[in-house]
C-alpha cells in the first residue's frame, strides 16, 4: 500500500558491498510486494562524523538524516557484515545513537553476510538480541549469506532467494500486499 516507508541500512563501508547488495535485494522484493517507498544506506552514506560523535547532537546533517530516516521508517531491513563473529563496531556505534524507544514495535528484517558459513548464527546471537533491546519486532526468518551466495555482488543462490522470499512474506503480518494474487500464491 502506498504511503509506507521501508529503510534499509547496511553496516558496511565497503563499496561494492555484499551486505548492501543483500539489503537492496530484500528491500526491492519487499517494495514489489507491499508498495513501500524505499531508501537504502550504508556507512559511507552516514559519513565520517559518526566515528567522532559521542552523542547524536554531534552528528553532521548527513549522518543525522540517516538516523532520522531509520527511526521514522515503518519497517527496516538491517544488514551487517560479520566481523570477528559479530557486527562491526562502527555499525554498533550508529545503533547506539538511536534512543531506546525509537525502534519499539518496528518490524525489522535482520540480515548478515560473512566470508563462510561458520558464523551463520551471528544473526540469531548478535543482531536479534540487539534489536530485542529496542523491543522491535525482528521477523522470525533471519537471512545470512556467505561469499558463495553472490555472483559479482548480486544475490545468486536459490536457497538464499527462498529464504529472502520467506522473510518478505512475513511482513504480511504488518502490511497489506499490493497484489492479492501474491498472497494467494503462498
Ligand atoms: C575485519 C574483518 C573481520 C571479518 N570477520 C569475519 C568473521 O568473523 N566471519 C566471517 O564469516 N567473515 C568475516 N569477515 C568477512 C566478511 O564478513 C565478508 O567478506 C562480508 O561479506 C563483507 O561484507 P561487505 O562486502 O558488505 O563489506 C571479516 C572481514 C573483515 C574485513
Amino acid at each position: 500500500m502506498a504511503g509506507f516507508k521501508l529503510v534499509g541500512i547496511a553496516g558496511s563501508f565497503n563499496r561494492p558491498s555484499k551486505t548492501l547488495a543483500l539489503v537492496r535485494h530484500i528491500a526491492d522484493l519487499a517494495s514489489a510486494q507491499y508498495g513501500f517507498s524505499t531508501t537504502t544506506y550504508d556507512l559511507h552514506d552516514v559519513g565520517p562524523s559518526l566515528g567522532s560523535a559521542l552523542w547524536r547532537k554531534d552528528l553532521d546533517d548527513q549522518a543525522a538524516k540517516v538516523i532520522d530516516d531509520i527511526v521514522r521508517a515503518d519497517a527496516l531491513v538491517v544488514g551487517s557484515p560479520t566481523y570477528k563473529g559479530s557486527y562491526p563496531g562502527l555499525f554498533k556505534h550508529l545503533i547506539d545513537l538511536v534512543e531506546p524507544h525509537e525502534l519499539r514495535g518496528k518490524p525489522i528484517i535482520i540480515a548478515a553476510t560473512g566470508g563462510g558459513d561458520r558464523h551463520a548464527l551471528m544473526v540469531e546471537h548478535q543482531l536479534r538480541p540487539l534489536f530485542g533491546f529496542f523491543m522491535a519486532h525482528t521477523l522470525p526468518t533471519a537471512v545470512y549469506a556467505s561469499d558463495r551466495d553472490f555472483s559479482d555482488y548480486a544475490v545468486s543462490s536459490e536457497q538464499l532467494s527462498k529464504r529472502i522470499g520467506d522473510v518478505v512474506g512475513e511482513l504480511a503480518a504488518f502490511f497489506p500486499r499490493i497484489s492479492p494474487a501474491l498472497a494467494a500464491a503462498e
